[in-house]
C-alpha cells in the first residue's frame, strides 16, 4: 500500500531481486577489476567472479521480460523523443520525475547490461598466455582466444567507463539536481508527488525470482563445466 507523507507519497519501485542483483554487480565489478589487476593466482577468483556475474546478467534480462512493473524493460526503454524531452526538462529547476528509470537513465542501464554481457561472455574464451583461460577456450584455436582476449581486457574499460559515468550520475542528481536515487536502490521505496505515484501494487512472487535465478546460474555451472 502506498504510504503519505508531508513530502508525497511512498510506493514501492525496485523489488529485492532487482535490487540485490544491482549491489551484487557494483561489488563483483570491483572484484573482478581488482582480480585481473593483480593477476597471477588471482585470476583463479577472477574467473569465478566473472561466471558469477555472467549468471547475474543473465537474470536480470530474464528478469527484464518476467520482473515486477519497473524492472520490466518496457516499462523504462523509451524512445528518442522521451529521452531528449527528459534530457531538456534537467535544465529547468523542476526537471521530469519517472517513478521507475528515467528516459535516459533507462539507456545507460541497457548499455551497461549489453557491455557487461560481453564481458563474461568474451571471458569465457580469454587466456592470460601463462595461468589463466576461461572454461571455453578448448573449444577455439589459441588465435581466436587470443583475439577475443584482447577484446575482453579493451572492452573491461568500457565497462569501468559506463560504471563511473553511472556512479557520477547518480551523485549528481543527488548532490545538484537534489534527487536521490540511491535510497530507493538500497530499500525499493521511492517517495513521490501524489500525481506521479503510481507504485508496483502486484505481488512479488519470490519463488519465481529464485527459480529464474537458479536456472540462470545452473545454465552457466554447465557451460562452464563443459570439458
Ligand atoms: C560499479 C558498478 C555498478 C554497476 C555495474 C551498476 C549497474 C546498474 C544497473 C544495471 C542498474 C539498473 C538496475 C536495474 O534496473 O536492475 C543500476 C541502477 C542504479 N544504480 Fe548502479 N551500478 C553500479 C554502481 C552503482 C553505485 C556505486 C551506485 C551508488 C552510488 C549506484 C546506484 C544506482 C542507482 C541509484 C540506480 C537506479 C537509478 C534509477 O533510479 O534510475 N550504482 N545500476
Ligand atoms: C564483467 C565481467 C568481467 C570483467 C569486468 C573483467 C575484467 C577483466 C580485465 C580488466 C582484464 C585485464 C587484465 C589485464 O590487464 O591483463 C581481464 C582479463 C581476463 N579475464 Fe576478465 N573480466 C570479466 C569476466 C571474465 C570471465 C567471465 C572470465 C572467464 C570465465 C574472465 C577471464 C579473463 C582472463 C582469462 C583474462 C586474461 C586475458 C589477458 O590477459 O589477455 N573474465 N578481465
Amino acid at each position: 500500500m502506498p504510504s503519505e507523507t508531508t513530502d508525497g507519497v511512498g510506493v514501492r519501485v525496485w523489488d529485492w531481486p532487482v535490487r540485490v542483483v544491482h549491489w551484487a554487480m557494483a561489488v563483483l565489478l570491483v572484484v573482478l577489476v581488482t582480480t585481473a589487476t593483480i593477476g597471477g593466482n588471482a585470476m583463479e577468483w577472477h574467473i569465478r567472479a566473472g561466471e558469477t556475474m555472467l549468471a547475474l546478467v543473465l537474470f536480470r534480462i530474464v528478469w527484464g521480460f518476467t520482473g515486477s512493473r519497473y524492472a520490466r524493460f518496457a516499462s523504462f526503454v523509451r524512445g528518442p523523443g522521451a529521452v531528449s524531452r527528459y534530457a531538456r526538462s534537467l535544465s529547468r529547476p523542476a526537471h521530469e520525475l519517472h517513478v521507475g528509470h528515467n528516459p535516459l537513465g533507462g539507456w545507460m542501464v541497457i548499455a551497461l547490461l549489453a557491455a557487461l554481457l560481453i564481458q563474461a561472455g568474451t571471458g569465457l574464451f580469454s587466456n592470460d598466455d601463462v595461468l589463466a583461460e576461461g572454461p571455453l577456450v578448448r573449444f577455439i584455436s589459441k588465435d581466436l582466444s587470443d583475439t577475443i582476449s584482447g577484446f575482453h581486457v579493451k572492452n573491461a574499460w568500457v565497462v569501468v567507463a559506463l560504471a563511473s559515468i553511472h556512479t557520477a550520475a547518480v551523485v549528481y542528481y543527488l548532490v545538484a539536481l537534489k534527487e536521490n536515487l540511491i535510497a530507493p536502490m538500497l530499500h525499493g521505496s521511492k517517495t513521490l508527488p501524489a500525481t506521479k505515484a503510481e507504485g508496483d501494487e502486484t505481488p512479488m512472487r519470490h519463488a519465481k525470482a529464485v527459480a529464474l535465478f537458479a536456472t540462470c546460474a545452473i545454465a552457466v555451472w554447465f557451460v562452464v563445466t563443459r570439458h
